[in-house]
């Protein structure tokens, strides 16, 4: 029984799907604590790549019950599309496999207007979110107004929520500019959708404690990053939960106790899609350009280019300690091939001053200087290498110098896309540490 929560501990994209795929081979439950359809993880199985966006990644796994827990905000209309896709690649999603928190949120069609206007009004000021209505939804759960999945089986109570809600979103459509939203069309959506998602929901809080006392296996799959946390990430260019792995608790009922072990993904290098401060960006830059392309650095939910960058020690070392990482598993080791030379950020020059992390305070992210170390390239390839030994002995002092700087071991090291290459140096659910 070893409970294990894996984070991204840099923007996101770092390639969390492939190690919750590996890691749910050996979990009975894999859980999605928060975010919803803007995450996107790729997992690439003998050549047949599964996109996936808001189910759980141990979905395509038979045996494994998934879980999408209240700290997630869910579209359902999302939600069927992707299960439709996965159906017609041969993977069964029922209610034996998935289930879903009576009490998540419902992402409904006048968030994802919201979302859209403000970008588009928001000028040079946008955050570039993913327009899935992430923001206005979560906005709507803390401003008490959300539309509950459990409330799709109370007709009255249904009404009256939406009533409340639509009272809200009414007057800032018209701000807007835009149509007001009868309620009747609401009600249409929802009952059209009702049976179809109804089905999965369960409190999950009681499943999940259940499942725990008969000794299973469960893992906490987190999305996007922990630099795009509402709190410790590079407000306000970030997404409208707590990305982190204490959320693995609030956001499915599970004791935050009970968690065993915190694997934090970190990308060789760093990538970011949409606006924000990124102080190792490789902007117009030889290097960039190759790890783009290299990378193959588009995103999954909105097909934008990923901006590139030099791996920054200071802000994964932040990441590790704010999530308690246990171990750090680092992908795409071998997008670094064949450059000459690499650098690290160990820091920041601020108006003169040395920073040994990002301070919050920070609104002028155009003054932050870099600090950085050297390092020799590699000509051999590490594609598909799957022993730690059989590196090559520079890529070897490039990821010891990254052990060193975050202050958390390594535990694995991803050399292709493929489910099968990767370094196994520490096993989550073997060596957790009690
Ligand atoms: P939102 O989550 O759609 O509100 O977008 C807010 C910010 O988070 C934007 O910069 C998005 O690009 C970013 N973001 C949201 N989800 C992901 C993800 O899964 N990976 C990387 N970036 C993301």
């Amino acid at each position: 029984m070893t409970n294990v929560v894996v984070v991204g501990c840099q923007w996101g994209d770092e390639g969390k799907g492939k190690l919750v795929d590996y890691l749910s081979g050996k979990a009975d439950v894999i859980v999605r604590f928060q975010g919803g359809n803007n995450a996107g993880h790729t997992i690439v199985i003998d050549e047949k790549v599964f996109k996936l966006s808001l189910l759980p990644s141990g979905i395509i796994r038979e045996g494994k019950l998934s879980i999408i827990g209240n700290g997630v905000v869910l579209d359902p209309w999302a939600l069927r599309e992707e299960i439709e896709t996965l159906t017609k690649l041969g993977v069964n999603v029922t209610e034996y496999n998935l289930l879903i928190a009576e009490n998540v949120p419902l992402i409904l069609s006048f968030h994802k207007d919201l979302d859209l206007l403000r970008e588009a009004r928001a000028g040079s000021t946008k955050i570039g979110t993913t327009g899935r209505g992430i923001g206005p939804a979560y906005e709507d759960k803390v401003g008490r107004r959300a539309i509950r999945l459990s409330d799709l089986e109370n007709p009255k109570a249904l009404r009256a929520r939406l009533e409340r809600s639509l009272e809200h979103h009414n007057i800032l459509r018209k701000g807007y500019g835009k149509s007001v939203i009868e309620e009747g069309e609401i009600l249409n959506q929802l009952e059209e959708i009702s049976t179809f998602v109804s089905k999965f929901s369960t409190p999950v809080w009681r499943v999940l404690n259940n499942k725990n006392k008969e000794g299973a296996n469960i893992l906490f799959e987190g999305a996007q990053g922990s630099l795009l946390d509402v709190d410790f990430g590079t407000y306000p260019f970030v997404t409208s939960s707590n990305t982190m792995a204490a959320s693995s608790s609030l956001g499915s009922g599970f004791a935050a106790q009970k968690i065993d072990f915190v694997l934090g993904v970190v990308k060789a290098y760093t990538t970011r899609v949409g606006e924000g401060p990124f102080p190792t960006e490789l902007k117009n830059d030889k290097v960039g350009f190759h790890l783009e392309t290299v990378g193959h650095e588009k995103g999954t939910v909105t097909g934008r280019n990923r901006r590139c960058g030099w791996f920054d020690a200071s802000l994964v070392k932040q990441s590790c300690i704010l999530n308690g990482v246990n171990g750090i598993a680092i992908t795409k080791l071998d997008v670094l091939d064949s450059l000459k030379e690499l650098k690290i950020c160990v820091g920041y020059e601020i108006n003169g001053e040395l920073h040994g992390y990002l301070p919050s305070s920070i609104h002028s992210f155009e003054e932050i200087k870099p600090v950085y170390e050297f390092y020799e390239g590699w000509d051999d390839t590490t594609e598909g290498i799957s022993s730690f030994e059989k590196l090559p002995s520079n890529a070897i002092t490039y990821l010891r110098r990254i052990e060193e700087l975050v202050g958390c071991p390594i535990s694995s090291i991803s050399t292709s896309p493929e489910r099968e290459d990767l370094v196994h140096l520490r096993d989550p659910f073997e060596e957790s540490i009690k």
